[in-house]
């Protein structure tokens, strides 16, 4: 179903535009994980899941879609519709802990009521048949001793893949000391789950320690991508013994997406400044200097003259 089991996390507000491009047109990602969208009054319509997918099927990618939400029967119906709209994968998220998101109930949320795992992840499969569908956790709501009923919750489904994010709901993104021990839990209570570790993947280091610490089955980085997009083809060099990729590359790449968002109606360079800061930090010279440029061109520019000076 996938070509690699080193994925890119999903980003909402981040995997998306020129980010996209940028990342698949250097190689740097197998496939693409596209954020939720969010199903609360209905199944929505073929056409509006497509032009949802739309995005990221156009990279040529595989690609998994993911749908957040509380109405079993509506998720399962979208499940359906998301194969159809030719995702590899349909992916149920019941990890998000963005307050409001907690607030309907949906995402995190979820994980407060293992029977209504159970019960929606059957009727998913049902609808899907043995086409692939797959969830997201995290390893509890308030607390990792909670995992053992969702994995049970969890397993009678067989989902495809079970996607988990070692922190529980409450803990947001904050720093939880021995975290990746909790995998070990996870591994027990899934193990014949195809199982992906996430959380704090930040270099090709980090995925050999989590490895070497627990046997999950692959890994997903998402915030780690801001600072270092080369992260998971540096993480499969590192696993067959080559080098990374250049860390010139940063500028390249930057270069590359204001390029891209350049192209596109809405260009901003927000969101330039934003990869600038998670790249070389907020008192590097590429970040002072593009803070200074009032356009998505001027940054380019300011590149395109850095980089002829750098090779
Ligand atoms: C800005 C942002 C948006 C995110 N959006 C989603 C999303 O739509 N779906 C999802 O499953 N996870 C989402 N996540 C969670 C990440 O995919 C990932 O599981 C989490 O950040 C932990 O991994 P990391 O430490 O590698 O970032 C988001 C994270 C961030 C920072």
């Amino acid at each position: 179903m996938l070509p690699s089991r080193i994925l890119p996390g999903p980003m909402d507000g981040v995997t998306e535009g020129s980010f996209l491009a940028a990342m698949t047109a250097r190689g740097y990602v197998r496939c693409w994980h596209a954020p939720f969208i969010r199903i609360s009054t209905g199944i929505p319509r073929q056409a509006r899941i497509n032009d949802h997918l739309e995005p990221y099927m156009n990279q040529r990618l595989p690609v998994i879609a993911q749908m957040m939400g509380t109405n079993t029967d509506f998720l399962a119906g979208t499940a359906g519709r998301m194969l159809a709209a030719g995702a590899v994968c349909a992916d149920l998220n019941c990890a998000c802990p963005s307050p409001t998101v907690i607030g309907n109930h949906s995402g995190g949320a979820r994980l407060r009521d293992p029977e209504w795992i159970a019960r929606t992840l059957g009727a998913i499969r049902e609808a899907v048949g043995e086409r692939p569908f797959s969830v997201k956790l995290r390893i509890g709501f308030d607390s990792p001793d909670e995992f053992p009923r969702i994995a049970a919750a969890v397993r009678p489904a067989a989902p495809d893949i079970v996607f988990l994010h070692y922190r529980t709901v409450r803990e947001m993104y904050r720093p939880v000391q021995n975290g990746w021990e909790r995998f070990l839990l996870a591994r027990e209570c899934l193990p014949d789950s195809v199982l992906i570790a996430c959380g704090d993947i930040q270099s090709p280091q980090d995925a050999v320690r989590l490895a070497e610490l627990c046997p999950v089955d692959g890994i997903a980085a998402a915030r780690g991508l801001l600072s270092r997009p080369s992260l998971l083809r540096d993480i499969e060099a590192a696993i067959l013994g080559q080098p990374p990729v250049s860390t010139d590359d940063k500028l390249c790449f930057l270069l590359d997406i204001a390029t891209q968002s350049g192209r596109l109606p809405k260009a901003n360079n927000g969101f330039i400044l934003r990869l600038a800061r998670s790249m070389f930090g907020e008192e590097s010279d590429v970040f002072k200097q593009l803070a200074t440029c009032k356009t998505v061109k001027a940054s380019s520019e300011w590149l395109q003259e850095k980089l002829e000076i750098a090779f």
